[in-house]
């Protein structure tokens, strides 16, 4: 197997040590020649890196590291770009969980006003950015983006790039699918061929096969129904995280007849959720509580002793596991199956084809082959299109500085409840995102 150059793009990202980890424990899956992190924070890019170079120099003595804010540096000579940025840090994630809370409405990283609106604006320039320093110093480098809100973002990058070797994908699907596979006593996820439909955060499992061909979804509904879901994976088993799942039994105890996509929470019951929420201590709150403190006090430990520091190696999260399999897919073209986010183009019969929505499909080395799926139920078709039409028009007002555009996308959204609260938010996560943001007009 010839050897594959990887960038992390937004290196400081608390979830670069778990990436880190995964590439060089998978190196006989995706074996690497170079390791590049980018980052525009400097500090913080440095910082990360203090945790995981005894790992690194350990590990892939051989390999080339590059770590720099210069994307000519970094984007020089790389098959894989992995692209996880968070435009404004947790404090901007603060501010879109916060605003819309403030007016009763659901308060969300990658939901509603804040999410979808707030975060995708505040996003979409500097994906770009990452997407133009790949096509100008790597044009043959795949971008694999999980930057959220990827559904906001996956639209975007269609208008601008078609989405030539673009993939956007997310986690959650497959954390999922993890604790499903240990909940059936599989051995692993691989062991599930999902079919699923819908949007990014906002779609359905409809069957669950298992090697044998067996619908393994009537048991798993039961199990779920009858003992609650099961957690395997790290990163959403902490006290937040128990409380979705918690809730996830209830969207299927409401809606039996598919097995959600945990965040259909915020919107299936967004105002019970906002009620829930604290407009003063947020999930961001207890992310830089949390995770981000955890690497700092890490880091700390590095600094205290530098030269017997050891890095950390128990599993992070997920999201390094199944993004590194992701890359190995494509680069030896291993045909694996993954839900990805992909223009609908008849995939879901009954949803328009320039709508981004997450499927299954099978990563070639050309790209995504995704698997068609049977037209949904009007229900489900509802939502969705509802949902699609306020992520395309916040894009709309990301091109055309529209105000009109992020109003409608606001007021369109499930989770706000009038025009009026609507306009309250634009107005102040307008002020709140400076020059994040284009000028609105
Ligand atoms: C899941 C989603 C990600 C999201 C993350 C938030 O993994 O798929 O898109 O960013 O949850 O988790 P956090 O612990 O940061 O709230
Ligand atoms: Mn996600």
């Amino acid at each position: 197997m010839d050897k594959k150059a990887v960038v992390i793009a937004g290196a400081g990202s608390t979830h670069t040590p778990g990436i880190i980890q995964s590439l060089l424990q998978k190196k006989n899956e995706l074996p690497l020649r170079k390791l590049a992190l980018y980052d525009i924070d400097e500090k913080r890019m440095h910082l990360v890196y203090d945790i995981m170079k005894q790992f690194i120099e350990q590990e892939a003595p051989d390999i080339e590291v590059v770590v720099t804010t210069d994307p000519e540096k970094a984007f020089t000579d790389v098959d894989f770009v992995f692209a996880q940025i968070r435009q404004g840090g947790l404090q901007m994630r603060r501010q879109d969980e916060r605003i819309p809370l403030k007016y009763g409405c659901v308060g969300q990283e990658t939901c509603g006003a804040g999410g979808s609106i707030s975060y995708g604006i505040r996003s979409i320039p500097g994906v770009f950015d990452l997407v133009r320093y790949a096509k100008k110093y790597s044009p043959d480098a795949w971008i694999l983006n999980y930057s959220n809100p990827a559904a906001v973002v996956a639209e975007a990058t269609r208008r601008e790039f078609n989405n030539d070797h673009i993939l956007n994908i997310c986690d959650m699907p497959t954390a999922i699918l993890l604790s499903y596979s240990k909940m059936l006593g599989l051995p692993s996820w691989r062991d599930i061929d999902p079919m699923y439909f819908g949007l990014n955060h906002f779609g359905w499992f409809t069957k669950i096969y298992d090697k044998q061909g067996r619908d393994r979804l009537p048991e798993l509904r039961q199990m779920i129904l009858e003992h609650g879901m099961a957690v395997s994976d790290k990163h959403h088993k902490d006290k937040d995280w128990m409380h979705t799942w918690g809730q996830y039994v209830k969207i299927v105890k409401d809606y039996p007849e598919y097995l959600p996509n945990s965040y259909l929470q915020y919107y299936l019951y967004s105002k019970d959720m906002a009620d829930d929420m604290d407009p003063n201590w947020t999930r961001a709150d207890n992310v830089i509580n949390g995770r981000e403190k955890e690497m700092f006090a890490e880091h700390d430990k590095y600094l205290a002793d530098p030269a017997n520091y050891k890095s950390p190696v128990q599993s992070f999260t997920v999201f390094g596991d199944f993004i590194v399999d992701a890359a190995a897919s494509i680069a030896y073209n291993k045909c694996e199956r993954y839900l990805v986010i992909v223009e609908n183009n008849g995939a879901i019969p009954n949803l328009p084809d320039d709508a981004m929505v997450e499927v299954p499909a099978y990563l070639r080395s050309w790209g995504p082959e995704p698997i068609s799926q049977p037209a949904i139920p009007t229900f489900y078709k509802g939502l969705i299109e509802e949902q699609n039409a306020s992520e395309k028009l916040a894009v709309d007002a990301y091109y055309e500085h529209s105000y009109q555009k992020a109003l409608e996308a606001i007021a369109i959204n499930k989770t706000v409840p009038s025009t009026t609260v609507a306009r309250q938010i634009l107005d102040d996560l307008i002020e709140a995102n400076g020059n994040y943001w284009p000028t609105l007009s």
